[in-house]
């Protein structure tokens, strides 16, 4: 090629089956998959597709919320590193920051607070929707069912083009999914529901919500409420994941944030995804023993099933979250005793990380590998795991759909296809079937 190719941010492209040559433009480390559709074989074709199922290798979106770097384990909201959010910040205060860009001034953070916390009741009518579940429901099939029926609470979340009206759901939502979540909780034990208490934390409403009995006011343990207000942090948000693709894809339509919500955590509840917090404790159980990991491990390596907590999509190296999540544990487990899971999860993860199968394939533990033993050991029962997942994810979800809504580029979600099925065929009467 006669010009220096770094003169030039374009690649060039010849198409071998006409001999044309193509110039794609390529800026911010990318090319546009539409810039594709020129290079036809005929006039007529409909010009090439790029084919990325699942998206392994395609940006959706523009975002300035999250930044991942997978190979350095670097994760960090708005600019700020996980790590320092997690040591300095509170959930509130981070939720502040993925919604609106930056941190909070004292008198934001102070206004924030109060505007959530005097939205975390829930509609009467709802309570009387969770009513209709069995005892024995999924806390994540009563929270995603009722997030949705919330839309029919408050119809003015249908004009997603109104700034206020998506100010106010995303407060609306962000205070009132613990109390969702809280509920579900009590209603598997047949408890009544305890109202939030606005004097409380976030965290220490939440605790309330789940664990007041008797005594006139819940007292959390402030070593737990900040284990919480952490794990809250981490989960925050996670850039493109399964469950925030579904809530830009749902929110594309321009529907309510109620029923985006809904399907992100529906999205989430998948054992692939959020879900994988209660599918490692399950594992632990399964294996019940340090000395039956080998045979367990001989069994993934085989194809028997996955080592569930481990791997990622984008992290090929530790889930900065996951090494918080171990130190967060530690000052857990000073208050409640040892999880027993915790050693065979040790144990695990140290022979995994010495494995070829594993190392090839840059599988390490994940947020969720960790995250499960901690609640456990604070007392939620494992199917809670998912909603806990889901009640900080909120903050992520509404900041991403805020972000989709007042996106120039944005168009309703609706990719293509490579049709491998049937030509066209006349119909056949029954008789010749
Ligand atoms: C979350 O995307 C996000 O950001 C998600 C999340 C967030 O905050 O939103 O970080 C939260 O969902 C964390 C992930 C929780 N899920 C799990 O722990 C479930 C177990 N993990 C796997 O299902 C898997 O690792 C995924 C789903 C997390 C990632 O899947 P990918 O990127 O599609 O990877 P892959 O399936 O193509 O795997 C590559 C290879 C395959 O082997 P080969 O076919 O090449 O021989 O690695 C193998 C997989 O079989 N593999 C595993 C494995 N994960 C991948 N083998 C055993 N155990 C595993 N856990």
């Amino acid at each position: 090629m006669k010009e220096d190719p770094e003169s030039k941010e374009s690649l060039t492209v010849v198409d071998n089956r006409t001999g044309l040559t193509y110039e794609i433009p390529i800026k911010d480390q990318a090319v546009n998959a539409s810039d594709f559709r020129k290079i036809k074989e005929h006039e007529r074709d409909f010009g090439l597709l790029v084919y990325d199922p699942s998206f392994v290798n395609t940006a959706s979106c523009r975002s300035a919320i999250t930044f991942i770097d997978g190979d350095q384990g670097v994760l960090e909201y708005r600019g700020y590193p996980i790590e320092e959010l997690a040591k300095k910040s509170t959930f509130l205060e981070t939720a502040y920051l993925l919604i609106k860009g930056e941190l909070p001034t004292s008198a934001e953070l102070d206004a924030w607070t109060n505007e959530i916390r005097t939205h975390t009741y829930m509609h009467e009518k709802m309570k009387m929707f969770m009513e209709g579940f069995q005892y024995d429901a999924h806390p994540m099939g009563m929270l995603i069912a009722t997030v949705a029926a919330m839309s029919t609470i408050y119809r003015d979340a249908r004009d997603v083009t109104d700034p206020e009206s998506r100010e106010a759901n995303t407060i609306r939502l962000i205070a009132k999914m613990p109390t969702v979540a809280a509920f579900t909780y009590r209603h598997n034990r047949g408890l009544p529901y305890v109202y939030p208490d606005n004097d409380l934390t976030y965290v220490g409403n939440f605790l309330s919500m789940l664990w007041k009995m008797a005594e006139p006011q819940y007292a959390p343990s402030p070593v737990l409420e900040r284990a919480i207000d952490v794990l809250f942090i981490l989960h925050a948000d996670h850039e493109q994941n399964c469950s925030t693709n579904a809530m830009r894809s749902v929110g594309s339509s321009e529907s309510d944030p109620y029923s985006s919500t809904a399907a992100a955590a529906a999205a989430l509840y998948g054992p692939l995804h959020g879900g994988a917090n209660e599918a490692v404790i399950n594992m632990l159980n399964g294996i019940g023993d340090k000395k039956n990991i080998p045979d367990f491990v001989r069994r993934v390596k085989e194809g028997e099933g996955l080592l569930w907590g481990f791997g990622h999509r984008v992290y090929k190296n530790y889930d900065p979250r996951a090494e918080i999540i171990k130190q967060t544990a530690d000052e857990v487990f000073e208050l409640t005793g040892p999880n027993p899971l915790l050693e065979i999860a040790l144990e695990l993860e140290r022979i995994a990380l010495e494995d070829d199968y594993f190392i090839e394939r840059k599988l390490y533990p994940n947020v969720d590998f960790y995250s499960g033993i901690i609640y456990q050991a604070l007392g939620f029962p494992v199917d809670m795991f998912p909603a806990l997942f889901a009640i900080p994810r909120t903050a992520g979800w509404l900041a991403q759909w805020r972000e989709m809504l007042e996106d120039k580029e944005r168009k309703i979600a609706r990719p293509r296809q490579l049709f491998v099925g049937e030509s066209r065929r006349p119909y056949v009467p029954m008789d010749q079937r």
